[in-house]
C-alpha cells in the first residue's frame, strides 16, 4: 500500500491543505462529503481522501471512474474572500497547480484543457469539480473536487474512455506513490492558491495560458447539444472562454467541453 491514513496524517499535520484530514476507505463522491462537512462549518483547508468511490462525479452530471487502490479523489474545503462570479477562478488555480506537478512525472507531456482538464499527450488524466455554496451573495465556500489517475492501468478503463484517459503509471511506464504526489499536490495548491488572493487573477491567468496553448486556435465548444466554434481570443476572468466566431460575433462560454480544431 502505498499510502494509509495514518500516514497521510502524520505528513499532512500542521499544513494550510490537510491539516484536518478525514480518509475514507469508501465513500459516495468525496465533493458530496466535503460540502456536508463545510455545511456543518469545516475550516478552509479541511480535505477529505478516499480510496474508492461508488458515485464519483464528473462536470455536466458524468460519472468519475473510481476504483480502489490505485487514484487519488479528493475534495477539499476553501472559504476564499472573492465574488462568486470569479469563483471559478479556484478551478483554474487547481489546474495549474496538478499540471505543474504531474509534469514533475512526466515532462513535457502535460497540458490544460479549458475548462479544467489536465492532459498528458493529449488524453485526460485528472478532472476536477468544484461547488459553491453561496450565503446571500456571499461566497460561503468551495469545494475543490481533484480526481487523478495514478496507477490504473491502460486496460482497467470502463471500454467507452479507454481511448480518451491515461493514467500517470501508464504515461510513464512505473508505479507512482501515492501519498508523495499528493503531498506535493496540497503544497503546490496551497501556493498558488494564496497568490491568487494576495495578488489577483493576472499571473494565474499567464501561467494557465502557459499551460493551455489555446489562444489563437480555433476551438469548437460542445455544451449539452449545442455547438459553438471559433478562435479563441482570451481567458476571462471568470474563467470563462472568450472566443471569435466565423460570423465576427464575440461569445463568452461559461461551461462546454473544447476541442481545438486542426488546421
Ligand atoms: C470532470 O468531469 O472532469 C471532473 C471530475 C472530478 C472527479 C473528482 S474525484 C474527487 C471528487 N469527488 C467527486 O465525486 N468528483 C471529484
Amino acid at each position: 500500500m502505498d499510502w494509509n491514513e495514518e500516514l497521510l496524517k502524520k505528513n499532512l499535520a500542521g499544513k494550510f491543505l490537510g491539516h484536518k484530514l478525514y480518509y475514507y476507505p469508501e465513500t459516495g463522491s468525496t465533493n458530496d462529503e466535503a460540502y456536508r462537512l463545510g455545511l456543518a462549518g469545516a475550516e478552509e483547508g479541511t480535505v477529505v481522501i478516499a480510496g474508492s468511490q461508488t458515485k464519483g462525479k464528473g462536470r455536466l452530471a458524468r460519472s468519475w471512474h473510481s476504483p480502489a487502490g490505485s487514484n487519488i479523489y479528493t475534495s477539499l474545503i476553501l472559504r476564499p474572500h472573492l465574488t462568486p462570479a470569479v469563483a471559478p477562478q479556484i478551478s483554474l488555480v487547481a489546474g495549474v497547480a496538478v499540471a505543474e506537478v504531474l509534469e514533475q512525472y512526466c515532462p513535457g507531456k502535460v497540458e490544460l484543457k479549458w475548462p479544467n482538464d489536465v492532459l498528458i499527450t493529449g488524453k485526460k488524466v485528472c478532472g476536477i469539480l468544484a461547488q459553491m455554496k453561496m450565503s446571500g451573495s456571499a461566497v460561503d465556500f468551495v469545494v475543490l473536487g481533484i480526481g487523478i489517475n495514478v496507477n490504473i492501468g491502460a486496460d482497467q478503463f470502463p471500454e467507452d474512455i479507454r481511448k480518451i484517459a491515461t493514467s500517470l503509471a501508464v504515461s510513464t511506464g512505473r508505479g507512482i506513490f501515492r501519498l508523495e504526489l499528493i503531498i506535493s499536490l496540497y503544497e503546490n495548491l496551497a501556493k498558488w492558491y494564496k497568490k491568487l488572493l494576495q495578488n489577483g487573477f493576472a499571473s494565474i491567468k499567464e501561467r494557465w495560458l502557459s499551460l493551455a496553448p489555446m489562444i489563437g486556435q480555433n476551438v469548437q465548444v460542445m455544451f449539452l447539444d449545442e455547438k459553438v466554434s471559433g478562435r479563441v481570443l482570451d481567458l476571462d476572468e471568470d474563467g470563462s472562454l472568450i472566443i471569435l466566431t466565423a460570423k465576427n460575433e464575440k461569445l463568452k462560454i461559461s461551461a462546454g467541453d473544447a476541442t481545438i480544431l486542426k488546421e
